[in-house]
């Protein structure tokens, strides 16, 4: 989060301006989106689709047809989203490169009519009021520049009586499990990240971003923030991730 926007924020663990992050989050992207979803099995062996199944679930069980899924980059929440009977998913994230790798896997499934793709910022989406059924982000949150605000402008597009999703990374509490899971992020994932997408640095920022991020009771004080109610988390895998859910009364 900014400590002052006319200041610096983070960007992993390094400190800048704060009007620089979304372009180096950007480039980030940029230079991974050919091969992450690739590197997204790599890295978590799998399981972030166990993650990815389980936000699906919450999000089908409330029954809504219509989704927006922000910062989906190459898609994967909506396809899964219309997979299981939802009827049109807006795909919106910052970067061109990540949507284009998400229009391709539609294409590939059939499923083009179903999603739409657009290029906006979290902090300032392309909506009205109280005009979404359901919102969603994974693992974008925490490369936002001011999370406080795409949390405002989640609250502000959703309609009353709907919901708030976001699958995200998360603290670990048990200290010898996030033992091990230190070592494999920054020993084994920035290797991972030179080996199959031939960008070490975006790995190492991956890593040093999710040590960042609020840990799940701050994140949860600031969905409140926005103004949500009935806000509450499921920790994944020992909090490795965590799935926060909340309403717009
Ligand atoms: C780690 S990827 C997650 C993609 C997808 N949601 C998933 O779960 O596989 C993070 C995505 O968030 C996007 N992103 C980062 N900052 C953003 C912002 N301020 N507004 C919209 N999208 C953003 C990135 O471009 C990237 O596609």
């Amino acid at each position: 989060m900014a400590d002052n926007k006319d200041f610096f924020t983070n960007f992993g663990f390094k400190k800048v301006p704060f009007k620089e992050k979304a372009k180096l989050v950007k480039d980030v992207f940029d230079g991974v989106a050919t091969n992450y979803d690739i590197m997204n099995d790599a890295m978590s062996l799998g399981i972030h689709r166990l993650w990815k199944k389980e936000i699906i679930k919450m999000i089908t069980a409330t029954n809504t047809k219509t989704l927006l899924d922000v910062g989906g980059g190459t898609a994967d929440i909506s396809l899964e989203f219309i997979e299981h009977g939802g009827e049109l998913a807006y795909v919106v994230d910052i970067n061109d490169n990540m949507l284009q790798v998400g229009q391709d896997k539609a294409l590939n499934r059939g499923y083009v009519s179903s999603l739409e793709f657009i290029c906006s910022n979290a902090e300032e989406l392309p909506f009205k009021d109280n005009s979404m059924d359901c919102y969603t982000t994974s693992f974008c949150i925490r490369n936002v520049s001011d999370i406080q605000k795409a949390l405002n402008e989640a609250y502000r597009v959703l309609k009353p009586g709907s919901k708030f999703f976001c699958l995200e990374f998360s603290k670990v509490e048990n200290q010898h499990i996030a033992k091990a899971y230190d070592i494999w992020s920054f020993k084994a994932i920035p290797k991972i990240g030179e080996h199959i997408a031939k960008n070490k640095d975006a790995y190492q920022y991956l890593v040093e971003s999710i040590r960042k991020f609020p840990p799940q009771e701050e994140f949860a004080s600031m969905i409140r923030k926005a103004g949500f109610k009935e806000v509450g988390y499921k920790n994944l895998n020992f909090g490795i991730a965590c799935i926060h859910y909340a309403e717009k009364i």
